[in-house]
């Protein structure tokens, strides 16, 4: 008999855009009433570089998911050339900064104060290597001869493989990985390497993207790939692996700002992020397999304890809103207007 509902520890989501101020309101209740705790990226376009702007957010995301009081954001601090290993040591141990997100400069949205050259960090990243911070990367070359669909590929050999080979104990999440070379080379690094796995890029390759005109709330960065990239992100989520885990990135942009002649990149995915990963973990066959990949793995990677509350997903069709939000605002989600098999039930 077909699986009818399923109970899990709550999940975590480990890569959130919340943006601010009044995107913030609107969107940043469908991930915490969902998730215990999410990892929030730092690239506001004026990024979060220090402890006092990250504590600002994280009030500010406290007073937007006042609803959901259980709700737990953990902060990122965004890696610029000039960041110092002073600022990050002492937010980790004041527990503001879970981590470090690293942005090779101008490689997506918000990215113009990046990195603009890996090596220029080094004294920051041996410090986080020495106190265990984990660091976050957008796996992607951003020299204009790289085809866009080969930078993730690229990414890994030019700078990922350099860079564990200089610090082989920095804990590092490869973020958002499309590619069945980025899955292939998490499996066959050391436990300090993981990876979260979205669930648009388990869900479309390319051709959903660009097949019978282009959808541009399908765009996303690191962009959808080829078929076999699909099916090997797929094995990769679902297998078990200690590796892997969740990370929705959902990012709003507003209707306006996708459907435009340069839109932006970011797919906005948080409202029904559980139950899109079920369908897949239960097409696969897998559905024994959610829990880790969902609520176990992540905390285990970052050193946290799992969440206590449990939540339960039950087998009943529902449909996605054609929009969220309000006027200036509204932002059309992952999805819009088909039908879901599964249901998050709200409060146990
Ligand atoms: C993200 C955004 O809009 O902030 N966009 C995206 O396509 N994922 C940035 C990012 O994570 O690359
Ligand atoms: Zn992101």
């Amino acid at each position: 008999m077909a699986t009818e509902s399923i109970t899990l520890t709550q999940p975590d989501d480990w890569h959130v855009h919340l943006r601010d101020g009044e995107m913030l309101h609107q969107v940043a209740g469908y991930t915490a009433r969902q998730f215990g705790r999410a990892i929030i990226m730092p690239n506001l376009p004026t990024p979060v570089t220090t402890v006092a702007m990250a504590s600002a957010y994280r009030q500010r995301i406290l007073a937007a998911t006042q609803a959901y009081p259980e709700f737990k954001p953990l902060m990122t601090a965004y890696l610029t050339d000039t960041i110092g290993p002073q600022e990050l040591i002492s937010g980790h141990q004041q527990g503001v900064f879970t981590a470090a997100k690293l942005y090779p400069a101008n490689a997506t949205t918000n990215s113009s104060f990046g990195v603009s050259d890996i090596k220029k960090i080094y004294p920051v990243l041996e410090a986080m290597q020495k106190i265990g911070m984990p660091l976050l990367v957008h796996g992607e070359v951003v020299s204009n001869e790289i085809d866009i669909f080969d930078r993730e590929a690229v990414f890994i050999d030019e700078i990922m493989q350099p860079l564990l080979r200089d610090l082989p104990e920095l804990k590092v999440v490869f973020e958002h990985i499309t590619t069945q070379d980025a899955a292939d080379f998490v499996v066959s690094q050391s436990a300090n390497i993981a990876a979260t796995i979205t669930v648009h890029h388990l869900q479309i390759n390319r051709n959903h993207m660009l097949v019978g005109g282009i959808k541009p709330h399908l765009y996303c960065l690191p962009v959808a790939k080829r078929e076999i990239h699909r099916l090997a992100l797929r094995k990769a989520a679902t297998s078990g692996s200690q590796k892997f885990f969740l990370g929705t990135d959902t990012a709003p942009h507003a209707i306006g700002d996708k459907e435009s002649a340069c839109g932006c990149a970011g797919i906005f995915s948080a409202p029904h992020a559980l139950e899109n990963y079920a369908q897949v973990f239960e097409e696969e066959g897998a559905l024994e397999n959610l829990e880790a990949f969902a609520s176990l793995n992540g905390p285990a990677f970052y050193g946290l304890p799992v969440n206590q509350k449990k939540i339960t997903l039950v087998k009943e069709n529902q449909q996605i809103p054609s929009t969220f939000g309000q006027q200036a605002l509204l932002v059309s989600p992952y999805k819009a207007g088909e039908t879901l098999a599964w249901r998050l039930l709200s409060e146990q």
